[in-house]
């Protein structure tokens, strides 16, 4: 079987496993009513192009984990016929931990090979090269996926033997051997439901998939890696997922189908989708105004991404996130901020904020520095 791209598609067809539960903490309070899987990342959800990511190799069988904010996602997402996919969404009973879920999607996976890739994780690189022949030749338990890392002391390291091959992974070493990390996608034969099934969960109490691979190893299964040379973000974190925000505007185009005034002025990459109107403003791209936005008045720019139906008013903003809705004004200067659907600011200082859905903020001139 092939793709468009002439890609050979593996044989069993895999499965796709997104895990789109979780709790969220890192991303707290915009995840205390919002997924973190659904944030938009140049005004597309983080999990579509997770979905496209699959489908581009082929991988059309999607199973998707989901927790508290089950019914989020399948509004998002629905039934993955707009992406030539079928989903079958999988409720986790508590989010413990990436085993745990493999082990809840069990009837789902069946004993197809399948491709585990974390809801909120973004790659740069299409999956092409790390699908590529799996599930084959036979005998591979798992194909792991490893970046280098500047700080693997925060991430699951794999170490390597002599011969090449992965010996061990370590979970946060606290003086690592490898700057190799685990990054967030993953490939299965069915010899990972013995090994989800056989470990016990971790210190903080989940069952983890490092147990479960490090399981195949010591029963002496053949466990593959493949080295990624392009980025690759987990976007759990505020930082991080204003990082990927830049990363993925830097490869906008450019497109002003909604309206823009004589008097605003449009410098570099700049999108501005039919049904948003810029008023007075100057905009320094990259930027992407979302339809229904309405911006008067601002400086906006650059790597902002602004939700359909924003409101920014007299105000100032670069490097954010503003989900749909969400509002900016009163002499308001937003850096490195990303605010959820209908929150406010206002006033006149200037602020790096984390706003959950709903959250009001007044900013007075002394306001200044990091927000919650
Ligand atoms: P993590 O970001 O590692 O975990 P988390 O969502 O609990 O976040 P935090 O550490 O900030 O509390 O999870 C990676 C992805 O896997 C993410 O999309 C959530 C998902 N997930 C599940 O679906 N089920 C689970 O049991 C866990 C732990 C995560």
């Amino acid at each position: 079987k092939g793709t468009a791209s002439g890609l050979r598609v593996p044989s069993p067809p895999m499965k796709g496993l997104i895990l789109a539960g979780g709790s969220g903490r890192r991303l707290r309070p915009l995840t205390h009513t919002s997924a973190k899987q659904l944030v938009p990342i140049a005004n597309k959800p983080i999990l579509h192009y997770v979905v496209e990511d699959l489908v581009g190799v082929g991988v059309t069988d999607l199973g998707i984990i989901v927790g508290d904010t089950a019914a989020e996602i399948r509004d998002s997402v629905g039934d993955g016929s707009r992406w030539g996919a079928t989903v079958t969404y999988i409720e986790q009973s508590a989010p413990l931990g990436l085993a745990h879920a493999v082990v809840e999607a069990g009837v789902f996976l069946g004993d197809d090979p399948f491709v585990m890739y974390l809801g909120d994780n973004m790659f740069e690189d299409s999956l092409e090269a790390v699908v590529e022949g799996f599930a084959e030749g036979g005998g591979v338990s798992a194909r792991l996926l490893l970046s280098r890392v500047d700080d693997p002391s925060s991430f699951g390291v794999a170490e390597l033997g002599d011969d090449g091959s992965i010996s061990q992974l370590v979970e946060k070493p606290e003086n690592p051997n490898s700057d190799l990390a685990l990054v967030g996608v993953y490939l299965f034969g069915s010899a990972i439901h013995e090994a989800v099934r056989s470990i016990q969960p971790s210190a903080r109490g989940e069952l983890e998939i490092t147990d479960a691979i490090s399981w195949l190893l010591e029963r002496g299964d053949t466990v593959e890696h493949h080295l990624l040379d392009g980025w690759w973000i987990d976007t759990g974190k505020k930082d991080p997922l204003l990082e990927c925000n830049r990363l993925v505007l830097d490869d906008l185009t450019a497109d002003v189908a909604g309206s823009v005034d004589a008097a605003s002025v449009l410098e570099g990459t700049v999108r501005v989708e039919a049904g948003a109107e810029v008023v007075g403003c100057t905009l320094v791209g990259p930027v992407v105004v979302a339809a229904g936005a309405r911006i008067e008045d601002s400086r906006v720019g650059p790597y902002v991404s602004v939700g359909a139906d924003c409101t920014i008013t007299d105000a100032t903003v670069d490097h954010s996130v503003l989900m749909e809705s969400s509002r900016v004004a009163g002499g308001a200067h937003l850096s490195d901020s990303v605010l959820g659907h209908h929150a406010e600011v206002s006033g006149g200082g200037s602020a790096s904020l984390l706003l959950g859905d709903h959250s009001v903020v007044e900013l007075g001139e002394s306001t200044g520095g990091e927000g919650v």
